[in-house]
C-alpha cells in the first residue's frame, strides 16, 4: 500500500488524512498532541461560504474579492478563487459528515465578520473550531479502523529527509518512549503557525513550536511573507496566553469604544462608517493602537456588548460568554470588556503554489504553516476555510504525483537530536521578536532585532534546533526589514505607504547556508476578480 506522511493532525492535516484514506492510500498521521489538543478546536468564530442564505446576494466572486482586498492584494489569485469557489462544497461536506451548524428558519445561520459587507459565516455558537474538530476526527478514525490511517500522537519533528532536493520522509521522537521513527514516503506539514515563537502573547497554542517549520528552512525550502502577522483586535490576558474574543462579538453587533473626557467613544463607527467595528483585523489593530497613544483618550479600550439580546448570547454567543467570566469575572451582557489586540495567526509561511508544492518535489503544505490564501491580512472566517480545503488540495496534488511510495511502518532509528529547546532561549528570543514585530515595525527597532538574534541569541543557541529556529527568526526580522512599505499587517512607520515594488510574495531561503531573500511579483491579471 502506497504511504503518505501527514505532520500535524489539526484541521488542515484531517483534512488530508481523509483524501487520501477514501483513495486507499495509507497515511501515517503525526502530531505533537492528539487532534483533540490541536489548535485548530480554539477557532471559534465560523467559516466562510458564499452560500447567500439571507438572500443579500452574496456570491463566490465577492467572497475571493474580499480576500484579495483584506490580504493587500499578495495572496495569489488563483489559490484565492478556487478557496471562495469552493467553500460552498466545503461546507457541504462538514454539514454532511455531522456538523451541527447554527440553524436558522430550517436552513443554515450564517453571521457578520470582519472585512466582509454580507453574511458569510457558517458556525456553531462560538465553538466552530471544536464542533468540525469531533467530525473529522470521526471521520479519520473510521479510516484507522479499516486500515488506512495510523495515528502517531506524542510525535514530535526530528529532521525532514530530502536527497538532491527531493523530500524522501521524516524522522519524529516518541515523546513518551523516546523512540526515535523514521518515515519513508511524501510528506504533507499541516504543523499549524509560528504561535512557539511568541509564549504567552498570542491567542495561538505554543504546542505549535514552529520546529517543523525550522527544521524544513534548514533544508533549503522556501518561505514567505514571514513578516506577516495577524494582530486580532479583541483578545484578553489570561496567566498564560491571551485568550480570543471572537470577531463573531462584533458580527452580533458589540461595538469598541474608548473614554474620551468623561463619554465613551466609539472610534471605529466615526472614521470607518460603512464596516465600523467589522473593519479587516489590521485596520481594527491598527486604530486601538493609535487611540491609546492619543492623549485624550484613556488607556483602555473596551467591548461594549450589553445591548445584545439575550437569544444571542443563549443561541450564538454562549461560550464566549463563559470563558470571559471565567478569566476576567465580567459578564459580558452587563458590562464593558477590556480588550487589546494580540498576535493570532500568520498569514506567512511555507511557501506553496496553488495546489500546495513546496520547492521541494514531494514536500507539500497546508493551513497556517503555510503562505498560499492570506497574503498580508488575513479575512475572519477564512482561517478554517483555507486549513480544510487546503488540507484536501494537498492531498488530491500528493495522491497524483508523488513517485516514492514510502513504507507504511516506520524504522526504529538512533536520534540526531542533541538537546531539547529550552524555554529560556524562547523567552529570550520572543522578547527580541515581540519588540520588533509588533503592529507598527521600523527600521530601527529591525535592525536592532537583527542584530540581538545575531549577536545574542545564535551564540546561546545549545543544540541544532535552537540553531534553526534562530535562523527562521533572523529570516522573520529580515523580511519584514526587506519589505519596505506598509501593506495589510506589515505597517512600517519609517514607509507608510504601499509601494508596487513589493506587490507580491517576500520569499525567504536558505541558499548555501546564506539567507536569500527576494520579492516575487504577483503577475498576469490585472483584474483577477
Ligand atoms: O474572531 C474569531 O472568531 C477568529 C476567527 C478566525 O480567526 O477566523
Amino acid at each position: 500500500m502506497r504511504n503518505v506522511n501527514i505532520i500535524g493532525a489539526g484541521l488542515a492535516g484531517l483534512s488530508a488524512a481523509a483524501v487520501l484514506a477514501e483513495k486507499k492510500i495509507h497515511v501515517s498521521l503525526i502530531s505533537a498532541m492528539p487532534s483533540e489538543r490541536a489548535q485548530s478546536v480554539l477557532a471559534e468564530g465560523g467559516i466562510n461560504a458564499a452560500l447567500d442564505v439571507s438572500g443579500e446576494g452574496d456570491t463566490p466572486k465577492e467572497h475571493m474579492a474580499d480576500t484579495l482586498r483584506a490580504g493587500g492584494d499578495i495572496a495569489d489569485p488563483e489559490a484565492v478563487r478556487g478557496l471562495a469557489y469552493h467553500a460552498p462544497e466545503v461546507v457541504k461536506r462538514l454539514i454532511d459528515i455531522g456538523v451541527p451548524f447554527n440553524q436558522e428558519d430550517g436552513h443554515i445561520a450564517q453571521r457578520y465578520f470582519g472585512g466582509q459587507k454580507k453574511r458569510r459565516t457558517c458556525y456553531a455558537k462560538s465553538s466552530t473550531g471544536k464542533v468540525i474538530m469531533n467530525a473529522l476526527i470521526d471521520v479519520v478514525r473510521r479510516y484507522e479502523a479499516e486500515g488506512y490511517v495510523t495515528r502517531y500522537p506524542h510525535h514530535v519533528f526530528e529532521e525532514l529527509h530530502a536527497e538532491d532536493g527531493v523530500c524522501r520522509g521524516v524522522t519524529v521522537r516518541d515523546t513518551y518512549s523516546g523512540t526515535s521513527l523514521a518515515f519513508s514516503g511524501p510528506v504533507i506539514v499541516c504543523a499549524g503557525g509560528l504561535a512557539g515563537f511568541f509564549p504567552g502573547l498570542t491567542t495561538g497554542t505554543t504546542i505549535n513550536t514552529g520546529e517543523v517549520q525550522a527544521g524544513l528552512f534548514a533544508k533549503g525550502v522556501v518561505f514567505s511573507n514571514l513578516e506577516m502577522i495577524q494582530y486580532h483586535p479583541t483578545t484578553i490576558k489570561t496567566s498564560a496566553k491571551r485568550c480570543l474574543v471572537s470577531e463573531a462579538a462584533r458580527g452580533e453587533g458589540g461595538r469598541l469604544f474608548v473614554d474620551r473626557g468623561g463619554s465613551r467613544w466609539y472610534f471605529m463607527e466615526e472614521k470607518y462608517p460603512e464596516l465600523k467595528n467589522l473593519m479587516p483585523r489590521d485596520v481594527v489593530s491598527r486604530k486601538i493602537r493609535n487611540v491609546l497613544h492619543d492623549p485624550a483618550c484613556g488607556d483602555q479600550v473596551y467591548l461594549e456588548m450589553s445591548h445584545l439580546p439575550d437569544e444571542v448570547w443563549v443561541r450564538r454567543l454562549p461560550d464566549l460568554r463563559e470563558e470571559i467570566i471565567h478569566y476576567l469575572g465580567i459578564d459580558p451582557a452587563k458590562d464593558p470588556v477590556p480588550v487589546s489586540p494580540a498576535i493570532h495567526y500568520f498569514m506567512g509561511g511555507i511557501d506553496t503554489d496553488a495546489q500546495h508544492r513546496t520547492n521541494m518535489e514531494g514536500l507539500y503544505a497546508a493551513g497556517e504553516c503555510c503562505s498560499l490564501y492570506h497574503g498580508a491580512n488575513r479575512l475572519g472566517g477564512n482561517s478554517m476555510l483555507g486549513a480544510v480545503f487546503g488540507g484536501s488540495v494537498a492531498a488530491e496534488t500528493c495522491a497524483g504525483e508523488a513517485k516514492d511510495d514510502g513504507s507504511v511502518s516506520p524504522d526504529v532509528v538512533n536520534s540526531r537530536e542533541d538537546g531539547a529547546v529550552r524555554s529560556s532561549f524562547k523567552n529570550e528570543l520572543c522578547g527580541v521578536l515581540k519588540e520588533a514585530l509588533g503592529i507598527v515595525r521600523n527600521e530601527d527597532g529591525l535592525t536592532r532585532a537583527k542584530d540581538e538574534i545575531r549577536e545574542r541569541i545564535v551564540p546561546s543557541a545549545s543544540c541544532r534546533m535552537e540553531k534553526m529556529i534562530a535562523a527562521l527568526a533572523e529570516a522573520m526580522i529580515e523580511s519584514a526589514l526587506f519589505r519596505k512599505e506598509s501593506r495589510g499587517a506589515h505597517t512600517r512607520e519609517d514607509y507608510p505607504k504601499r509601494d508596487p515594488a513589493f506587490c507580491g510574495a517576500v520569499t525567504a531561503a536558505l541558499v548555501s547556508g546564506k539567507l536569500e531573500i527576494s520579492v516575487r511579483r504577483i503577475s498576469g491579471d490585472e483584474n483577477p476578480v
